[in-house]
């Protein structure tokens, strides 16, 4: 089965209005026409209207790095998946590792999240990982088992046609201690068998997985050979648009 490459540029929380503006122009004059790969990126909330200006027409996809599940009200601080799409947003990353380690955020939460965003429309990319200490007590399968099940329990395959899954390894993100292709490989073939459990293995088949994770342009082709890894989730190197560039490319 092949499955076409989505590579995924997360900015976090980096930048300025200009600075965003000018890397989302260089990424689609690097990118906008490039045929080998689907490419995302993830601006911060306040540039997304500016970002999709800059993109304009192209196939880059905009999304946001999250989203609360509630549709609107007194929720401090927080924006609703109808307005994402009421700036250009087509995609959202639900559950990335900061989001669940940093501010606390449940798996039970973000299933809801999950539901907003399908909702509204939002094609998301739900991350899951463990940590180093859940590596070291060899939970590695079980974590990402457990946050995939809860998140996918109930919603339908039709639903589900364009999620993505990243696999973040915590212990990975942020570190410059890239998995090798072996590790993620390993991880990236049980979560698809444990996406075929829960809603067939036809759909599986179909599933595109990405590895994320201090992922660099020297490491990029290494990871993308492996069968089950279907694209990357870059941080840190997708603020560069060259190196972003060069990561999409690597297939
Ligand atoms: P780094 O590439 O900076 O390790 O970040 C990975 C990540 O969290 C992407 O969502």
């Amino acid at each position: 089965m092949s499955r076409s490459p989505i590579v995924g540029g997360n900015w976090k929380m980096n930048l300025s209005l200009g600075e965003a503006e000018a890397l989302a122009s260089e990424v689609r004059h690097r990118l906008g026409s490039y045929p080998g790969a689907q490419t995302l990126i993830f601006p911060p909330f306040p540039y997304l209207q500016a970002v999709a200006g800059r993109l304009g027409d192209s196939p880059i996809g905009l999304g946001a790095q999250d989203l609360w599940y509630e549709g609107k009200g007194a929720f401090t601080g927080a924006v609703s998946a109808a307005m994402l799409v009421s700036v250009g947003c087509k995609w959202v990353l639900i559950g990335h590792s900061e989001r669940r380690h940093v501010f606390g955020e449940s798996d039970e939460i973000i299933a809801k999240k999950l539901r907003a965003a399908l909702h509204a429309g939002l094609k998301p990319v739900l991350c899951v990982g463990e940590t180093l200490l859940e590596r070291q007590a060899g939970q590695t399968f079980a974590v990402c088992g457990r946050q995939l099940r809860t998140a996918l329990q109930g919603l339908q395959r039709s639903e589900l046609e364009h999620l993505v899954v990243a696999y973040e390894p915590v212990w990975a993100i942020g570190t410059g201690l890239v998995a090798s292709p072996e590790q993620a490989q390993e991880v990236h073939a049980d979560i698809r068998d444990r996406v075929g459990d829960i809603l067939g293995m036809d759909f599986a088949a179909k599933l595109r997985i990405q590895y994320g994770g201090s992922v660099k342009s020297s490491t990029a082709a290494g990871l993308m050979t492996k069968p089950d890894v279907d694209g990357l989730l870059v941080g840190g190197a997708s603020l560069l648009a060259e190196e972003f560039a060069a990561i999409v490319r690597a297939k």
